[in-house]
């Protein structure tokens, strides 16, 4: 049976404002978060029902889920802000370990021989980590949501079973088909410059890549 969350949302740019309006309109309760509240009021104004706006604490303390999709640098400042208002909550994390270099080239911001979500995992160890929307494109999520020939593949990935399932439940309600790709050690497809990094698929072209 679906179920009905408060999801907080941490980072309401591109992804976070998207998924936030999608969730909504799904029927989920949403607090939009920001550093400037206010300036998400126009945005909360056109999705319309179920939508608050409030600071990044008060989206960590409202959600039953949290949505982290602020830019990887600021991850640990927003963080910080946060403090333990996380800890037994279920967190997806969105992010790309991305940043510029000096040159404005993209360059990985976490080691090798880690994923991401495992690198995130150990700054949030009470948490429910579980990595998903990190492989598409905003501009794909908003054109090719619900799909009418073939819903598009979203990979999932985390470590503890019952959250994975209602983030499951979310990537549907986002208009997508979630795929399970196992635990967070088995994430590296959903990090940058896999086979299916920011490709949008279709189940039989996703296996292909990922096998
Ligand atoms: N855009 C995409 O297509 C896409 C797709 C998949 C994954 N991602 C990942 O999602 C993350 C966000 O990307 P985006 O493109 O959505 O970025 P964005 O549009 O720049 O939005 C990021 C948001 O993070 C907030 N933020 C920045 N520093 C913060 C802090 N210290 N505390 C709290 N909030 C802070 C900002 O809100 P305020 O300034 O209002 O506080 C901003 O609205 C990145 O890690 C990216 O790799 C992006």
């Amino acid at each position: 049976m679906k179920k009905t969350f408060n999801i907080g949302i941490i980072g309401s740019g591109s992804i976070g404002g998207l998924l936030g309006k999608f969730w909504a309109n799904a029927g989920h309760n949403i607090l939009l978060s920001s550093r400037n509240p206010e300036k998400l009021k126009p945005l909360a104004n056109e999705i319309g029902n179920n939508v608050k706006v409030g600071s990044v604490q008060e989206a960590a303390e409202f959600g039953d889920i949290i949505l982290m999709a602020v830019n990887y640098k600021s991850v640990d400042e927003a963080l910080q802000s946060i403090g333990n208002r996380l800890d037994n909550k279920i967190v997806i994390d969105a992010t790309n370990p991305l940043g510029y270099d000096n040159e404005g080239k993209l360059y990985r911001m976490i080691p090798e021989g880690i994923t991401a979500g495992e690198f995130m995992a150990k700054k949030l160890p009470k948490t429910k980590l579980i990595k998903s929307f990190t492989t598409l494109w905003s501009e794909y999520l908003r054109k090719e949501a619900f799909r009418a020939d073939e819903l598009l593949i979203m990979p999932v990935s985390g470590d503890n079973a019952d959250a994975k399932d209602s983030v499951s439940q979310l990537i549907e309600d986002a208009g997508f088909s979630p795929y399970d790709l196992g635990k967070l050690k088995d994430s590296r497809p959903q990090d940058p410059g896999s086979n299916i990094w920011n490709k949008p698929l279709t189940l039989i072209d996703f296996e292909k890549q990922i096998n």
